[in-house]
């Protein structure tokens, strides 16, 4: 089913007779949209809106997001249950295939992903290439990138099961590439996944295991990695998954798709933030500087934000903010970690920002990523490696809206207008008549 339509809003051009009806398209919640398609050949004008924050640019029915009220559904379902209930592979399917699978479905689905997560021997030679303190990021992206050259079975895009096939390498494969560039820029030995241990249980072994000894991963600290997995799995139109579907509209490879959403993520303003948000409480690094901090962020020439702070769509708190700081508790009590400073230093500026003017009026409230560096970091994470870990996670989002992308009878190759405001036509000029 797609969007019903139902009222229109009726536009005139000023000083002319010339006049269009927008009719407004209804989802199954949220805000109409007024569908645009016909306003050019009407009016002969276009919208203009940079950054996109009055434009539908798709239908999906995978993920909601209420910002207002701080909502956030996979499928329909609140992310705090989810969370609370669910596991990451149990996301991955319920975004991918739409529902929750049965207990079938989910081992069979689980299976699928596990018999996937070892890379052909080949890609190891990729990381040779590299410089040893090469930033993960371009690792991803280039080793993802190069997938494409490896699958040639499963690049038919119009092929539902050759679709079904890259999800399930991309997500599987995904771990494996980012433990391995970790390991290689500390110059450990790649560790190969074990197919017997859960998604996230792999990923740890694969990122602390070394081959001399028998790896164990703490139950409580998987689960933890499993949560933030699922915390970051998808979020509607992003700017990296916008990424993906802009690549994907014009009939590029899963990988390829992939390898740009991953580029797209590694930005300061997106899921490099969590990098930021560590760096920031670094170089603040006693809670006494809060002050001086603030005042810094409020001041208009600074140019400095407060990391992990402010969404272009929650202007309430991000529901994921609050379970990734109830996570941040367990994982440091697990740990046994009594007094973390950095913990007390991020609570404290949280404390701070809500009660300062500036933040409430512009309603700037935590995100996702102002406690998962400290998580990831007590977990012994490096800093470089968080947006790697947003990237894991994200991928199982990126190819269920690649997917639904190419299911749609509706896609078109993305090609957005502008607001041209350049030199109009003028003539050659030859160079020795040139002042
Ligand atoms: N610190 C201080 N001021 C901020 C912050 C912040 N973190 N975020 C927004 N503002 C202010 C801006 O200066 C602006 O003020 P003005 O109206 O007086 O000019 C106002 O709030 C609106 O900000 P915009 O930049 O227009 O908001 P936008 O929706 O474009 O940006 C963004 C959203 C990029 C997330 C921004 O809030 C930001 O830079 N936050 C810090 C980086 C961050 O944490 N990114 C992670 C986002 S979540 C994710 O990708 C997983």
């Amino acid at each position: 089913m797609s969007g019903t339509a139902n009222g229109s809003i009726t536009l005139t051009v000023e000083g002319s007779n010339k006049a269009t009806r927008l009719p407004l398209l209804h989802g199954s919640i949220g805000p109409a949209v007024a569908d645009i398609r016909k306003l050019y050949g009407d009016l002969g004008v276009f919208t203009y809106d940079p950054g996109y924050g009055a434009t539908a640019s798709c239908e999906s029915r995978i993920t909601y997001i209420d910002g207002d009220e701080g909502v956030l559904l996979y499928r329909g379902y609140p992310i705090e249950q989810l969370a609370e209930h669910s596991t990451f592979l149990e996301v991955a399917h319920l975004l991918l295939n739409g529902e929750l699978p049965n207990r079938a479905e989910s081992q069979s689905f689980e299976r699928g992903i596990l018999r996937h997560t070892m890379l052909h021997e080949q890609i190891r030679s990729f990381y040779n290439g590299f410089r040893r303190d090469a930033h993960p990021m371009a690792v991803l992206c280039g080793v993802v990138g190069a997938l494409s050259a490896f699958y040639h079975d499963s690049l038919d895009i119009n092929d539902p099961e050759h679709r079904r096939i890259s999800a399930f390498r991309l997500i599987a494969k995904m771990p494996t590439i980012a433990a391995w560039a970790y390991k290689y820029s500390i110059g450990q030995p790649f560790m190969y996944p074990r197919n017997d241990l859960g998604y996230a249980e792999n990923f740890l072994h694969m990122m602390n295991g070394v081959p001399t000894e028998s790896s164990y991963v703490n139950p409580v600290l998987s689960r933890a990695m499993d949560r933030i997995l699922i915390l970051h799995a998808d979020h509607e139109q992003n700017a990296s998954t916008s990424t993906v579907r802009l690549a994907g509209s014009t009939g590029a490879n899963p990988f390829a798709c992939i390898a740009a959403g991953i580029a797209s993520l590694w930005g300061p303003a997106h899921g490099g933030a969590n990098e930021a948000v560590l760096k920031m409480l670094g170089e603040i690094g006693h809670i006494d500087r809060i002050p001086d901090f603030i005042a810094r962020v409020k001041d208009k020439n600074s140019n400095v934000r407060l990391m992990g702070f402010g969404h272009r769509v929650y202007k309430n708190y991000d529901p994921r903010a609050k379970i990734m700081e109830r996570t941040c508790h367990e994982v440091l009590a697990e740990l046994g970690i009594k007094d973390d400073p950095l913990l007390d230093l991020a609570m404290e500026l949280e404390r701070v920002a809500l009660s300062d003017e500036y933040f409430i009026s512009k309603k700037l409230y935590p995100n996702v990523d102002f406690y998962s560096g400290i998580i990831l970091k007590a977990m012994g994470f490096p800093t470089h490696m968080f947006t790697v870990l947003f990237a894991v996670a994200r991928t199982v989002g990126w190819i269920s809206q690649w997917k639904e992308m190419i299911e749609d009878p509706l896609q078109r190759i993305g090609r957005p207008r502008q607001l041209y405001i350049g030199p109009t036509q003028r003539d050659f000029v030859p160079m020795e008549q040139r002042g």
